[in-house]
């Protein structure tokens, strides 16, 4: 149904707010949550952790429970939103996304699809991604083309600036200002 962005340098606190509305969305949905601990931070590991995506896959779809997981590589991150696309009804947090969806690694299509075709998951009954990350310069454009909402955190680098300005109209100066955890929210249309 939606993907929202949070992005932001580093400490600015766009985890802890992504964690806070997945909370927000399984209150409203019912649905459980799905998280991708990309780095494996302190701030995720209140939600229990499997070794394996199988593992994962079957407590968020069989167990309808809460589940998170430390990637081993782009085709484990592939291999969950293929089945997220296929059946639907669930929140993902992918925490650090940059990390699996750079636009020169480009990751596995599979990431790459299910971001295009979030409405259609699970045969129209829909699904929400929230993605953070610290490097949107390096985050794929069909990523960033496909977004419903973003929350800007502050940011320093000019190819961030520049890309925010570009795609959501942000003011620069604006963002460099923010303080921890405060952020400035744009939704469609921006
Ligand atoms: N609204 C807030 N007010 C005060 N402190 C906050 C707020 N949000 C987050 N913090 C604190 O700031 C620190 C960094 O938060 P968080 O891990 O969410 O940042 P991040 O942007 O995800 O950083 P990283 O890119 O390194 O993952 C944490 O110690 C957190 O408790
Ligand atoms: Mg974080």
């Amino acid at each position: 149904m939606a993907v929202h962005w949070y992005v932001g340098v580093t400490g600015s606190g766009k985890t802890t707010r992504a964690l806070q509305d997945v909370a927000d969305d399984i209150r409203k949905t019912g649905w459980p949550a799905l998280v991708i601990d990309s780095q494996g931070v302190r701030l995720l590991a209140s939600i229990k952790h499997r070794k394996t995506w199988k593992e994962v896959v079957r407590d968020v779809w069989i167990e309808r429970k809460n589940s998170a997981f430390i990637p081993r590589d782009a085709e484990e991150v592939g291999a969950v939103f293929s089945v997220a696309r296929e059946l639907g009804k669930v929140i993902i947090l992918l925490d650090e996304a940059a990390f699996w969806m750079s636009s020169r690694s480009m990751g596995p299509k599979a990431i790459e699809r299910a971001f295009r075709t979030h409405f259609h998951w699970g045969g129209g009954k829909g699904g929400i991604i929230r993605s953070t990350t610290q490097h949107l310069a390096d985050v794929a454009p069909v990523a960033i083309q496909c977004t419903t909402t973003i929350k800007t955190f502050r940011c320093t680098s000019a190819r961030i600036l520049e890309r925010l300005k570009q795609e959501f109209q942000y003011n620069p100066d604006e963002i460099e200002k923010l303080e921890r955890g405060q952020f400035i929210e744009k939704g469609s249309g921006f």
